[in-house]
């Protein structure tokens, strides 16, 4: 269906966020540098003295119950009045043991916060610099592939990612290994006070235990999965039909979107409510073995008791002893329910991050030397899809500091051509070269910086119209910035609003006007200042006034720079040293606008077309003067001049 990006074996992009599933050993690997970060020792300090309070709150824990059993001990032999030292001794006893108790729940407690606090930097390091990396990466990929991906669904799956990398880890190494000490630790109390029946019965109790949470935990990932998908689809459902709110609204189709949500929404609660049902079916059944084991033990030390091998303090010791591993215990079965379901979260992460930019710098890759801007295209072929081929063999070349125009139907190309020349896709075959470089021969960044693109639909970020401008040179002066502005003929409309240059643009620009927002990317590509510019159709928002000056600002900063200009008005493109006519993928007629006049082919004939509808719009411009001169229209009334199309 795709093809394949020149020098990198690409994977279909479907699969990376949908289809593809990392293998979770491999997720695991990928974590664990963000943990024991590389350069950072005072997070490996912090990962250490976590483990070392850790460590210490497990010893504490288990002394608990021993020392309740003593309590208990004691305090039955002052009932039972057999203790040959006397009540006196005794309550100093037992007070000291009830304090050492009480000591020893504060600590554990107190211990377990503290390591957390040091794990913490640890783990929202790790979810930073992973987020981070994505989204990098996300930039690095093609053109192509954000048209196909829905940003919506990206920006969720690293919502999700974020949360269970934390979790990951959090989890995974909180939990994972000190439960395993405790759970030794245990085995070799039952085995000093009781015997190996004692701790067979725990091993049991527990691989039972783990085996039905293991399975349980499995049969529910899948409707995770699916829970995770329809979330997704959802919310890229929601966030292109709020993008497209305008429209929604043209076409009366509110209720049309509101059924397309809800039907997403509707296998989203589905997927939900079974996350939830089978959530309380994996609880029910871990608590049934869980307290069979603890039932079992407990049963065999009554009998002791009884029978008067065992104590009531070792009754009371198993008992909390059992009740305190549960807790870990059931914590580990939700660890290990998280850390599967977080890995399901990250694999779509982790996919996306092993999805190969399209086009990539090449090895050796040197920055681009620009030394007079001349661009050349040799025999260039190129097809965003496999069947489908839009430029066929185009050859040009714009020399240095010279005006190019490219003019043509609509879908005839343009656009592509400036889009390959700023190496937004790789072509099929063929050469595009600057100053004899071979674009992809150097570095993207440095092939970007010496190109200034005017877009033909602009969307701008939604920030002030100062930081729009002032993208186009991040370190520009407030000067510089005016300065641009001016150019640009914005910077009176800019001054007439109430907030001069911190209005906010509204989401993608759309509180401006499209004329007002093609002098913003006029005046941030003025900014930029590079050697060679791209204008594509950077006025046809405008009005015939308002693009008469710019037109002369844009001639003035193509000015010994190497330009291409797209357009759609011929009128605005006479004085281009070169005009080249595409037509369906091919350059059919170049030369000058007097040699295509003369030649009487395709560029005369749009000429001529709209030479007419230029003539029409005089006249009737001619007209509304003259009606308003003689009263017959209010001064002033200039309505539907610029509305007549210039074509
Ligand atoms: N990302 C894409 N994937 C597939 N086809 C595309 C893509 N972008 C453009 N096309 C197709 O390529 C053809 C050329 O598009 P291009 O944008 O270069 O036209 P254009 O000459 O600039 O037209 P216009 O004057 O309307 O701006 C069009 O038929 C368009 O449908
Ligand atoms: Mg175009």
């Amino acid at each position: 269906m795709l093809r394949q990006g020149r020098g990198s074996g690409r994977p279909s992009i479907d699969a990376a966020l949908l289809g593809a599933r990392e293998d979770h050993w491999t997720v695991f690997k990928g974590l664990l540098p963000f943990v024991w970060p590389e350069g950072r020792p005072d997070l490996r300090r912090n990962v250490v003295v976590a483990f070392g309070l850790l460590l210490l709150a497990k010893l504490v824990t288990i002394t608990i119950p021993i020392v309740f059993k003593w309590v208990t001990d004691a305090l039955t032999a002052v009932s039972g009045e057999t203790s040959a030292s006397g009540p006196a001794t005794l309550a100093v006893v037992v007070t000291m043991l009830v304090l050492a108790y009480g000591a020893g729940r504060m600590m554990s407690v107190v211990l377990n916060q503290i390591r957390d606090i040091y794990f913490t930097k640890v783990g929202q390091n790790a979810v930073r610099k992973l987020n981070t990396r994505t989204f990098e990466h996300l930039h690095k990929l093609s053109l192509r592939f954000h048209l196909e991906r829905r940003t919506g669904g990206l920006s969720r799956v690293l919502e999700r990612s974020a949360r269970a990398i934390e979790l990951i880890i959090r989890m995974g190494i909180l939990n994972v290994v000190p439960t395993l000490i405790e759970l030794v630790l245990i085995c070799a109390v039952l085995f000093y006070y009781f015997d190996a029946t004692f701790v067979l019965i725990v091993l049991a109790t527990v691989t039972v235990y783990m085996w039905f949470t293991f399975k349980a935990s499995e049969w529910r990932i899948g409707i995770r999965r699916e829970m995770n998908d329809s979330d997704t689809d959802a919310n890229t459902k929601a966030i292109d039909s709020l993008l497209n709110f305008e429209t929604v609204k043209y076409f009366g189709n509110e209720a049309l979107e509101s059924r397309r949500f809800d039907s997403a929404m509707k296998r989203y609660e589905g997927a939900a409510i079974r996350t939830y049902s089978s959530l309380a079916y994996l609880n029910s059944g871990q608590a049934i073995i869980f307290t069979l084991g603890m039932i079992l033990m407990m049963w065999m030390v009554a009998r002791g008791v009884a029978a008067g091998t065992h104590t009531v303090g070792d009754f009371v010791m198993v008992n909390t002893m059992m009740i305190q591993l549960w807790m870990p215990l059931n914590f580990m079965g939700m660890v290990y329910r998280e850390i599967k379901q977080g890995l399901v979260d990250i694999e779509v992460m982790f996919a996306l991050l092993q999805q190969n930019p399209e086009v990539e710098d090449s090895p050796g890759a040197k920055p681009l030397k620009v030394t007079n801007g001349e661009i050349k295209f040799e025999n260039v072929c190129f097809s965003y899809e496999e069947d489908r081929t839009i430029l066929k063999d185009v050859s040009f070349d714009v020399p240095a500091g010279k005006m190019v125009a490219i003019v043509g139907p609509s879908g005839a190309g343009k656009s592509t051509i400036s889009r390959i020349l700023f190496r937004f896709y790789d072509i099929d075959s063929g050469r595009v070269t600057i100053d004899d470089q071979d674009i992809r021969d150097v570095t993207q960044l440095s092939l970007r910086s010496a190109i200034g693109v005017v877009p033909q639909d602009t969307v701008l970020f939604n920030d002030t119209i100062r930081y729009n401008i002032s993208y186009g040179r991040p370190d520009a002066t407030e000067e510089e910035v005016i300065a641009a502005a001016k150019l640009a003929q914005i910077d009176s409309f800019i001054r007439s609003m109430p907030q001069g240059y911190d209005t906010m643009v509204g989401e993608r620009g759309l509180k401006l006007s499209g004329g007002e927002k093609q002098r913003v990317a006029i005046a941030r590509t003025i900014l930029k200042g590079p050697p060679i510019l791209v204008l594509d159709e950077a006025t046809s928002a405008l009005d015939s006034h308002t693009e008469k000056e710019i037109q002369d600002a844009l001639d003035k900063v193509a000015e010994n720079r190497t330009t291409l200009v797209i357009a759609h008005r011929l009128s605005t493109i006479v004085h281009a040293d070169k005009i080249l006519v595409l037509e369906a993928g091919q350059v059919v007629e170049q030369g000058t606008h007097a040699e295509l006049i003369a030649k009487k082919g395709l560029y005369e004939s749009l000429w001529s077309r709209q030479r007419q509808a230029e003539k029409a719009r005089e006249e009737l411009a001619h007209a509304l003067e003259e009606a308003e001169r003689t009263g017959a229209l209010p001064l002033g009334w200039k309505g539907p001049v610029d509305g007549v199309p210039g074509e």
